[in-house]
């Protein structure tokens, strides 16, 4: 097991979802551990980046360039930051301030090999429209770290939630309303559509994980999961 949250110790202060040590020690093993081999000299994208962990460990597992794009400018700033301190070359990342759609709207074509989309997926109603244009940036790697609907059925299940938690959705409508809708797919949904736009889909074993759980009762339930998702061909 890697030690890159041991060795960049400041993300257990910044993150402000969940930076517990047990639990992103955990959600590394399913990350970046289980399939290191795709990160190699990877262009990668980030979506919903936070505070950075998981652009930092993307480079540290081998990429060559990752660009971060996170919607709330405060984590920006502590992505920066902390790229700052740890040295990391200024040419090998980038972060944007931007909504997700907005700045894969704009996104070049084959231009990103590995999309890195954790915890964003429950907290936007864009699903496959997300997927559609991470094929259209010739990614041939998507991991997917999301919650998830428990129902053998191919369904998103809607719900609202606060904008104003940085650890949630933003107001993609720009309504100015305090809550906006958001989906959780199930598994199947998240199978359905990642094999529309070409991509094969493996879940991490997470019932086989022989670490401390008390951290992860979401994944321990089957209630969150992490797909790993490779285009065909
Ligand atoms: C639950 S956190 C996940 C953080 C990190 N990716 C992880 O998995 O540990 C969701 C992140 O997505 C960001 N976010 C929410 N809606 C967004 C949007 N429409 N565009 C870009 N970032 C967004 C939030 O500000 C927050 O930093």
């Amino acid at each position: 097991m890697s030690d890159f949250f041991q060795r960049h110790p400041r993300f257990f202060d910044t993150g402000e979802t969940n930076p517990d040590p047990n639990r992103l020690i955990g959600r590394y093993g399913a990350i970046i551990e289980h399939r290191r081999d795709i990160f190699a000299a990877a262009r990668v994208l980030d979506l919903g980046s936070h505070d950075g962990r998981w652009s930092l460990a993307a480079l540290d597992a081998g990429a060559a360039h990752v660009t971060g794009v996170e919607a709330r400018a405060s984590l920006i700033e502590k992505a920066e930051a902390s790229f700052s301190h740890y040295g990391v070359e200024a040419g090998r990342y980038v972060f944007q301030e931007n909504d997700a759609n907005a700045y894969l709207r704009e996104a070049e074509a084959d231009s990103v090999d590995v999309v890195l989309c954790l915890g964003f997926f429950y907290h936007t109603a864009h699903h496959m429209e997300l997927i559609a244009q991470f094929a259209r940036l010739g990614a041939r790697h998507i991991v997917i770290d999301t919650a998830v609907t428990q129902d053998d059925r191919p369904i998103i299940l809607m719900n609202t939630e606060e904008t104003a938690d940085s650890r949630r959705s933003i107001d993609y409508m720009g309504t100015g309303r305090a809550a906006v809708p958001v989906g959780r797919p199930s598994p199947a949904a998240l199978v359905m559509m990642l094999d529309g736009a070409g991509y094969e889909t493996a879940f991490y074993p997470w019932p086989e994980y022989a670490g401390d759980w008390a951290a992860l009762p979401d994944y321990h339930k089957g209630d969150r999961m992490t797909a790993i998702a490779a285009r065909r061909g």
